[in-house]
């Protein structure tokens, strides 16, 4: 990310300290840049603890200051509560949470199997669920504010055929976004969330276009002609966990170009002529991508 393009004042986010899930790599690896740029003490955790750690040393390098990696999976809560108790033993409370780790793949729906979907499930939906509840039962007890921030997708208000699971399970994510927004907000917790179009990342784009094959229309077609840039979203999720517009509750903002108005941004258009032969190609490809994520991984 070009830091340049960061549009607020340094010292922003001074003492700050927030957890960004899925903050090894992709989108949530942006959001930590920033976050630690503007001046917060940022933890991430993944599922690799050896890929957090280096993006944690090779921020720290760049900008300075403290980033925390923790090699965790959210699927599960006792893994979540351990690494909680260590947050807090580390310095005290979060004031922030961004619910960045995802998991999914372009798949016909009658391909999967019930450990398909739960892969996805038990990632999107009940791990996202995990680590908030966990970290707002903490805050409610101690009386502290703090903001929560989901990474969804436009998928939310339209659904997405080939993403099922990922559709449903974020869809949930965005129904707890509004529901806690107004149950907790009375706590000083609250609830937005970010809905992107295509941000393109190396494990978006081996497991939601294979080897090119289908690609998907959500940059094909952007009213804008591109897809969006890292500093962009970075912006937007700042806005959102930095101190300033904390009235701001209980909302879903897209950044997508218009693409979602314009043509659905799913996968429809690039995927619904594929057959057999076709998708058994991009569930070899997708196959070789996890296989290869699967053996860096010690949590
Ligand atoms: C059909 C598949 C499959 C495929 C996996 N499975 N890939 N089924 N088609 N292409 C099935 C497997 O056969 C298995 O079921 C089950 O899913 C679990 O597979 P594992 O490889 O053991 O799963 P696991 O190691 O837990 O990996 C989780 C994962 C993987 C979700 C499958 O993709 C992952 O780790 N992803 C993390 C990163 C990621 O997905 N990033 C992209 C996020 S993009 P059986 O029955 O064989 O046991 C995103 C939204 C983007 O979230 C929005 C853009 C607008």
């Amino acid at each position: 990310m070009d830091v340049s393009k960061l549009m607020f004042r340094p010292g922003l986010m001074d003492g700050q300290r927030i957890l960004v899930t899925g903050g090894g790599t992709g989108l949530g690896r942006e959001m930590t840049e920033a976050f630690l740029k503007l001046g917060a003490t940022v933890h991430i955790c993944g599922r690799r603890a050896a890929k957090a750690q280096e993006t944690a040393d090779a921020l720290i390098e760049a900008h300075g200051g403290t980033v925390v990696a923790h090699g965790c999976d959210i699927r599960d809560a006792d893994a979540i509560d351990a690494m909680i108790d260590a947050i807090w033993e580390d310095g005290g409370a979060l004031t922030g949470v961004v619910n960045n780790a995802a998991g999914n793949f372009i798949s016909r729906t009658e391909d999967l199997s019930i450990n398909g979907f739960n892969a996805i499930a038990d990632i999107v939906f009940r791990g996202t669920f995990y680590v908030t509840h966990n970290v707002g039962k903490r805050l409610i007890a101690e009386g502290r504010k703090a903001s929560f921030l989901s990474i969804l997708t436009t998928w939310v208000w339209n659904g997405s055929a080939f993403v099922v699971p990922s559709a449903m399970s974020k869809s949930a994510i965005n129904t707890m976004t509004q529901s806690l927004a107004v149950e907790w907000g009375r706590y000083g917790l609250r609830f937005n969330a970010i809905a992107p179009g295509a941000f393109p990342t190396k494990g978006m784009s081996a497991r939601l276009a294979p080897g090119g094959r289908g690609g998907n229309d959500m940059s094909g077609g952007n009213p804008m002609g591109r897809v969006g840039e890292m500093h962009e979203l970075a912006n937007l999720a700042t806005f959102l966990m930095a101190p300033g517009a904390e009235y701001v509750n209980g909302q879903t903002i897209a950044i997508d170009g218009a693409g979602y108005q314009a043509n659905g941004g799913t996968f429809w258009g690039a995927l619904s002529h594929l057959g057999d032969e076709e998708w058994e190609q991009v569930r070899a490809m997708i196959k070789g991508t996890n296989e290869k994520d699967k053996a860096e991984r010690t949590a």
